[in-house]
């Protein structure tokens, strides 16, 4: 082969880690191999103790670095040192077309469940926050303008949802992986009489696969793997960018703990939300690997393509960042701390122009007219230069005749939240009731 395309040609450096897989599936083989009655009894029960030595060598030590291509032919070398001429035995029927097919989906399998454990934790440490903080009132945002009023718990359990749909999609993703390609060959399916139904069953494969021909190719579970982890790192920096603007100075609301700040070289003052900002930047690259998927899948004639050497790298690469992101931002929530004083401060009465006009249209003013006559009292209050509760009755009444005395009630943060008793509003109730709710999923 040409010196330049030697290294163009290995993967062994990234494909190393489906070790433990190419094991399992060449096991499951030498055993249908003698099912098949290709095999003798003890040629197979050679290559099996072969296979069993050839993991212990794997597993003892980095072989990434041998002059190997990939993982399929150092095994195989491997397999040959130690049984001898029979280990050429072992690749019949079989291609690595199917093999790697067959190894990927194994370790995809494997990765949905860690992910998803992982991302439990997450769950679970945003429930226990959201729990802590029913009493809590924030301001709710839209536009990163004050809205109204939201218990703290009901921002908190608006990040778990989100991951709690991730995690729903990676069984999704677990249940697509879980078809075996095995006994497909190179694109035409195996010559001889194999039992695939017992490599499955071997192999913890949920079915089979119905075309050689699509099996070999078929990517589909790692785009779904792929896009969920993109989608899960979209959310997460959502959850990352909140903690950043909440932990700033202006605003104050939240408090992260030490494990998770840095300080600066240069600036002794500066606590930095560094964890926010890694898994909010970590985001970019888990998109970046479900493009480069989607741009290596693009226009591939049918059957197996070298082409689809380069799923591996940004799948792993999905997977790493999502192991070391999951336990970080789990550590972050369960530091993070509200600053209470500091959201007092900054819940503005403003927050409650919305309950001003409710308060006018449940004495019959149309919602409409109500939003204008409230839009006009919030102007005199900022003309007058106090905030809208100091107004004198006289101001609202001129305003219009349906305010009476008990207007000055609406501003009342508690009595604001807990009008939204409809379920999935911002009431005790309510967010009571989304805490069983989030507790039965985990
Ligand atoms: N290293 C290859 C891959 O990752 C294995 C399959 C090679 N097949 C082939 N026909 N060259 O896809």
């Amino acid at each position: 082969m040409a010196g330049a395309m030697v290294p163009l040609n290995r993967s062994l450096d990234v494909d190393i880690r489906l070790w433990p897989q190419d094991v399992r599936g060449s096991r499951a083989w030498a055993q249908a191999l003698v099912k098949a009655g290709v095999l003798e009894d003890d040629e197979g029960v050679t290559l099996l103790e072969g296979l069993e030595r050839v993991a212990t060598r794997l597993s003892d030590r980095d072989h990434a670095e041998e002059p190997d291509e990939d993982i399929h032919s150092l095994v195989e070398r491997l397999l040959h040192e130690e049984v001898g001429d029979v280990a050429g035995k072992l690749h019949t029927g079989r291609s690595r077309n199917d093999q790697v097919a067959t190894d990927l989906r194994l370790w995809g399998i494997q990765m949905t469940e860690a992910l998803g454990v992982a991302l439990t934790e997450v769950e679970a440490a945003l429930l226990d926050w959201a729990r802590e903080s029913v009493d809590l009132i924030l301001p709710g945002y839209t536009h990163l303008q004050q809205g109204q009023p939201v218990r703290a718990a009901h921002w908190v359990l608006s990040h778990f949802w989100p991951l709690e749909r991730d995690r729903t999609a990676l069984h999704t993703v677990k249940a697509q992986a879980s078809v075996l390609p095995l006994g497909s060959g190179a694109i035409a399916g195996c010559p001889f009489p194999i039992d695939r139904e017992f490599l499955r069953e071997e192999l913890g494969f949920l079915s089979i696969s119905e075309n050689s021909i699509d099996a070999v190719s078929d990517r589909d579970w790692a785009l779904g793997l792929a896009f969920v982890a993109a989608r899960l790192g979209i959310h997460l920096s959502r959850l990352a960018e909140d903690l950043v603007l909440f932990g700033s100075k202006e605003f104050g609301f939240v408090r992260l703990s030490d494990g998770f700040s840095t300080g600066s070289s240069l600036m002794p003052q500066k606590r930095n939300p560094d964890v926010a900002e890694l898994v909010r930047g970590k985001s970019g690259r888990l998109t970046g690997n479900l493009v480069a998927l989607l741009t290596v899948l693009k226009g591939l004639p049918t059957g197996y393509n070298r082409d689809l050497q380069e799923d591996k790298a940004a799948l792993f690469d999905s997977v790493d960042t999502l192991t070391l992101v999951l336990p970080a931002i789990e550590g972050a929530v369960r530091g993070a701390e509200f600053q209470p004083d500091r959201i007092e401060a900054a819940l503005d009465p403003q927050l409650l122009a919305t309950d001003l006009a409710d308060y006018l249209v449940r004495a019959g003013v149309p919602f409409r007219r109500a939003h204008e006559v409230v839009a006009t009292v919030v102007r005199v209050a900022e003309d007058r230069g106090i905030p809208v509760d100091q107004l004198p009755l006289e101001a609202f009444q001129k305003a219009h005749t349906a305010f009476g005395s008990d207007v000055l009630e609406v501003f009342d943060w508690e009595r604001s939240v807990e009008a939204r008793e409809a379920p999935g509003g911002t009431a005790r109730k309510a967010v009571l009731a989304q805490i069983t709710a989030a507790e039965g999923c985990l």
